[in-house]
C-alpha cells in the first residue's frame, strides 16, 4: 500500500481530462481525508504554464460543499507543482526524476512511491510509458504504478498492439486501466447486492428473468468534439467499455472472494460465454437538429466529415451461452443527444401465470446508476382501499431519501484511492480487453465498412430513432404502463 509521501504525477496536466476529472478527484480525496498533505502532486505537460497558471486552471472544478472544504483548496494547491516538458525526449523525464528524488530526500522516505496518471491521448501513450519506465521508475528503490485511460485500442488488432508495447515495460501488477464506470457507487454495489441477498441468488437466472436492458442516455451531443467522436462512435465510446463492465458484473458467477483476480476471473469467464453478435439485429441512429431547431444535428458540426455515418445511438442484443443465461436477451442501448441523461439497468422477470389474474405486469428491477442512485422493484399489489384491482407500485430504495449525509465518492476519486491502496479489482485486466474487442470488432467493421447501414435519424432531444420501441419489444423488453399506480390515489379504479 502507498503510504504518506507518495508522489503523484499527472501527465496531460494542461488537458481537459486532468482539469475536469483527475485534479478534482485528487482534491476530493484530500478533502475527505484520504490523501495526506505530505503527498506531492506534479502536473506534467508540454504547455508552457507557470505553476500559478495551472492552479488557476484547475481550481474552478473542485467541489467544495462546506466552508471547511473551501479553506482546504489553497492547502491542496500548495501540494501541486508543474513541470513543462516534451513527451518524446529524455530531458523532461530526467527533470521529473530529479524533482521526485528531491522530494523523497526531503521527506526522508525509505522507499520511493510513485503514481503516474496518464491523462493523455493514445498517440503519446506508449512513448510516455516507455520514457517513464526508462527514466523515472524507481526500480528496486520503491514502487511505481501507472494509470492509463481509454481508449485501450480502436479494435482488436490495435488493442493487442498496444498491449504488446506496454507489457514488457509495465507489469500487469503495476498497470491500472481505468474504466471510470467501475468507480460509480451503484456499479460497485452490484457484487454485494447480488451475492449478499439470498432471495436474489435464487431467481438470478433464466428460470425467472425474461430480459435485461442496460441503457446509457445523454442529453447532449458531441458539441464541437465531433471531429474526435467521428472515428469513435457511441459503441466504442461507451458500450465496449462502460456498458460491458456493467454487464459482466451483473451477469458473472459468484467470485470465490473479493480478491481482484477472483473477481476478474469471473468477469472473463462470463465474457467468454457471450455469443458473437448478430450484426443484423442492431439498431443504429444519428441525431439530427432538434425539433425546435435550437440544437444542431450531428452533421452540422463542422469538425465532422460531411455525410458521416457515425453512429451516435445504438441498440444491440446479445446472448450469453451458459446454463444460467441461455435464452435471456441482453439489450445494450446507448445514445447521445437524447431526451434525458440517465444510466440504468432494467431486469424484467417472467410473466406471472394468468388465470386468477389477467394482464398483470412483469416484475421489473431497475438499478439506476445515475443520476440519483436508486434501486426499485416494480411490484403488483392491490390498490389500497375499497378496491380489489391490482396495480403496479415500487419497492423503492432511493439513496437520497434513504441515506443522508453520506459521502459518495466521485468515480475517479474511488478509483485513484483503489490504486493508491494497490487494489486492482475495479480496473480492467488485459484479457478482458481481448475478449470484448473480439466481440465488438466484427460489428464495428461492418458498421464502418462499405456495406454499412445508414443510421436512422432521430431529433436531438428525442428518445431515439422511431424504430426503438419495436426493437426493444422484438428483443424481449416490453414497456408496461398499464395500471400505473398513481401516488396519491385520488380515484381508485
Ligand atoms: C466517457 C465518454 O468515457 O464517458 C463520454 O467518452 C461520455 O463521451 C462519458 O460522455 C460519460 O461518463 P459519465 O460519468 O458522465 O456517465
Amino acid at each position: 500500500e502507498f503510504k504518506e509521501d507518495t508522489v503523484i504525477v499527472v501527465f496531460g496536466a494542461s488537458g481537459d481530462l486532468a482539469k475536469k476529472k483527475t485534479f478534482p478527484a485528487l482534491f476530493g480525496l484530500f478533502r475527505e481525508g484520504f490523501l495526506s498533505s505530505s503527498t506531492r502532486i506534479i502536473g506534467y505537460a508540454r504547455s508552457k504554464l507557470t505553476e500559478e497558471e495551472l492552479r488557476t486552471r484547475i481550481k474552478p472544478y473542485f467541489k467544495t460543499p462546506t466552508e471547511k472544504s473551501k479553506a482546504q483548496v489553497d492547502e491542496f494547491l500548495k501540494m501541486v507543482t508543474y513541470i513543462s516538458g516534451p513527451y518524446d525526449t529524455p530531458e523532461g523525464y530526467q527533470k521529473l526524476n530529479s524533482t521526485i528524488e528531491e522530494y523523497d530526500a526531503a521527506s526522508k522516505v525509505k522507499e520511493s512511491h510513485r503514481l503516474f496518471y496518464l491523462a493523455l491521448p493514445p498517440s503519446v501513450f506508449t512513448t510516455v510509458a516507455a520514457n517513464l519506465k526508462r527514466y523515472v521508475h524507481p526500480g528496486d528503490k520503491g514502487i511505481a504504478r501507472i494509470i492509463i485511460e481509454k481508449p485501450f485500442g480502436h479494435d482488436l488488432a490495435s488493442a493487442q498492439a498496444l498491449q504488446k508495447e506496454l507489457a514488457p515495460l509495465w507489469s500487469e501488477d503495476e498497470l491500472y486501466r481505468i474504466d471510470h464506470y467501475l468507480g460509480k457507487e451503484m456499479v460497485k454495489n452490484l457484487v454485494p447486492f447480488r451475492f449478499a441477498n439470498n432471495f436474489l441468488s435464487a431467481c438470478w437466472n433464466n428460470n425467472f428473468i425474461k430480459s435485461i436492458q442496460i441503457s446509457f442516455k445523454e442529453p447532449f451531443g458531441t458539441e464541437g468534439r465531433g471531429g474526435y467522436f467521428d472515428s469513435i462512435g457511441i459503441i466504442r465510446d461507451v458500450m465496449q467499455n462502460h456498458l460491458f463492465q456493467v454487464l459482466t458484473l451483473l451477469m458473472m458467477e459468484r467470485p470465490v472472494s473479493f480478491d481482484a483476480e477472483a473477481v476478474r476471473d469471473e468477469k472473463v469467464r462470463l465474457l467468454k460465454s457471450i455469443k458473437p453478435f448478430d450484426k443484423d439485429n442492431v439498431l443504429v441512429g444519428q441525431y439530427t437538429r432538434s425539433e425546435d431547431g435550437s440544437k444542431p444535428g450531428y452533421l452540422d458540426d463542422e469538425t465532422v466529415k460531411p455525410g458521416s455515418k457515425c453512429v451516435t445511438f445504438a441498440c444491440l442484443t446479445l446472448q450469453v451461452e451458459n446454463e444460467r443465461w441461455q435464452g435471456v436477451p441482453v439489450i445494450l442501448r446507448a445514445g447521445k443527444a437524447l431526451n434525458e441523461g440517465k444510466v440504468e439497468i432494467r431486469i424484467q422477470f417472467r410473466e406471472n401465470s394468468n388465470g386468477m389474474f389477467k394482464d398483470i405486469n412483469r416484475n421489473e428491477l431497475v438499478i439506476r446508476i445515475q443520476p440519483d442512485e436508486a434501486m426499485y422493484m416494480k411490484m403488483n399489489t392491490k390498490v389500497p382501499g375499497i378496491s380489489n384491482s391490482i396495480a403496479v407500485t415500487e419497492l423503492d430504495l432511493s439513496y437520497k431519501s434513504r441515506y443522508s449525509n453520506f459521502y459518495i465518492p466521485e468515480a475517479y476519486e474511488s478509483l485513484i484511492r483503489d490504486c493508491l491502496r494497490g487494489d486492482h479489482s475495479n480496473f480492467v485486466r488485459d484479457d478482458e480487453l481481448d475478449i470484448s474487442w473480439s466481440l465488438f470488432t466484427p460489428l464495428l467493421n461492418y458498421l464502418e465498412g462499405p456495406d454499412a447501414p445508414t443510421p436512422q435519424p432521430y431529433a436531438y432531444g428525442s428518445r431515439g430513432p422511431a424504430g426503438l420501441t419495436d426493437y426493444l419489444k422484438r428483443n424481449g423488453y416490453v414497456f408496461q404502463n398499464r395500471n400505473i399506480y398513481q401516488w396519491p390515489v385520488t380515484t381508485p379504479d
